[in-house]
């Protein structure tokens, strides 16, 4: 009998089983009832009293040499099952998606970031507006065509018992902002106002019924056109790179006076090219001196004070700085599209 339980400790200290299965079979053939080491204890009785000592710890030894084989096999089976067999963690991971800004954001942010450089502040107002801010305060006069220069989303049409405007509408532009700050401050003022206005106009390649401007007020003694003159310069070498140079054509806007339209020149270097229409300029934006009646109307007083203004599109900058030829695209989202544009700012 001894020999026969020495030969099985051999056989369980070498015993190597990898699955689950044939670890519980091996707890089969020597722990269950009618195991091996069961069958040990029961011929046990037949075994003479002067070698029971010996041979029964014999037995203990072959049934502590079983377990303890039984729980180091089941724990390294278990820390393996969790490597799945077809799981190489030696490969790279998967790539982190990153977003990108929007082209819109992007431009908006670096006007902001150029304009503040010269210390503008940022304002904003409320997108549904009312006559006087978009219009009346700005020197519109009732039922004059210059209302027309704009087709207008309105709300609300029409007068009070005193008959005063009670316009409500979505505005057309951001010079409404201009009006709220003037409202709120005192000069000396340098505000830039970022922000989303609406016009009826059909959706083509070159105009959306909803697009962003950026409206910028300079108010304070002794501000002269050069003044407005040198900082849009400053602007357009920033934005479009040194070589930019500018053109002011005359032009019309109720709250300025003078008025102008600003030109940059074209990367095309004038020879001509299909962005600028083979005239080497691009129009970029409306600008002009604060009209002395919408300083007299805000009780800012127009003999102390001047200042300029200037408004513009943010697709329009972003169209001609990244040569997009169709303003639908800043719309629709594609990610195709938008992934190509990454940012600092
Ligand atoms: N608000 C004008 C527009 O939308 C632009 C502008 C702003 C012109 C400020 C002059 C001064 O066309």
């Amino acid at each position: 009998m001894e020999d026969r339980i020495r030969k099985y400790l051999k056989e369980v200290e070498s015993f190597s089983g990898n699955t689950l299965q044939e670890i519980e079979e091996f707890r089969i053939k020597f722990l269950s009832k009618k195991g091996l080491i069961a069958g040990f204890f029961s011929e046990f009785k037949t075994i003479p009293p002067d070698r029971r000592k010996q041979v029964g710890q014999l037995i203990n030894q072959l049934k502590k040499t079983v377990t303890e084989k039984i729980t180091v096999l089941t724990e390294t089976l278990d820390s393996d099952t969790f490597i799945e067999p077809d799981l190489d963690p030696t490969l790279p991971a998967e790539p982190m998606i990153l977003g990108s800004r929007h082209p819109v954001s992007i431009v908006r942010n670096e006007i902001i970031d150029i304009f503040g450089h010269l210390g503008f502040t940022i304002s904003e107002g409320p997108e549904i507006e009312d006559d006087d801010h978009v219009f009346s305060k700005l020197n519109f006069p009732p039922n004059h065509p210059a209302r027309d220069m704009q087709d207008t989303f309105f709300i609300r049409k029409g007068f009070d018992e005193h008959g005063n405007n009670i316009d409500i509408l979505l505005r057309s532009h951001t010079s409404s902002v201009q009006v709220r700050v003037m409202e709120e401050e005192l000069p000396p003022i340098r505000t830039l106002s970022p922000g989303r206005v609406f016009r009826n106009e059909a959706i083509s390649a070159r105009s959306h019924c909803i697009f962003h401007q950026v409206e910028g007020l300079y108010i304070d003694e002794y501000v002269s056109f050069a003044d407005l003159k040198q900082t849009l310069l400053y602007f357009a070498k920033e934005m479009f790179g040194a070589k930019t140079n500018i053109r002011l054509r005359p032009s019309f806007f109720p709250f300025t006076e003078p008025s102008a339209e600003m030109d940059i020149s074209c990367s095309c270097n004038g020879k001509g090219c299909n962005l600028c229409k083979f005239s080497g300029w691009l129009e970029i934006l409306g600008c002009g001196m604060v009209d002395p009646n919408v300083l007299d109307y805000m009780k800012i007083d127009s003999k102390k004070y001047t200042g300029f203004a200037f408004g513009m599109g943010i697709e329009r900058i972003a169209l001609l700085k990244y040569r997009i030829s169709d303003i639908r695209l800043l719309f629709e989202n594609d990610i195709r599209f938008l992934k190509q544009f990454r940012s600092a700012l």
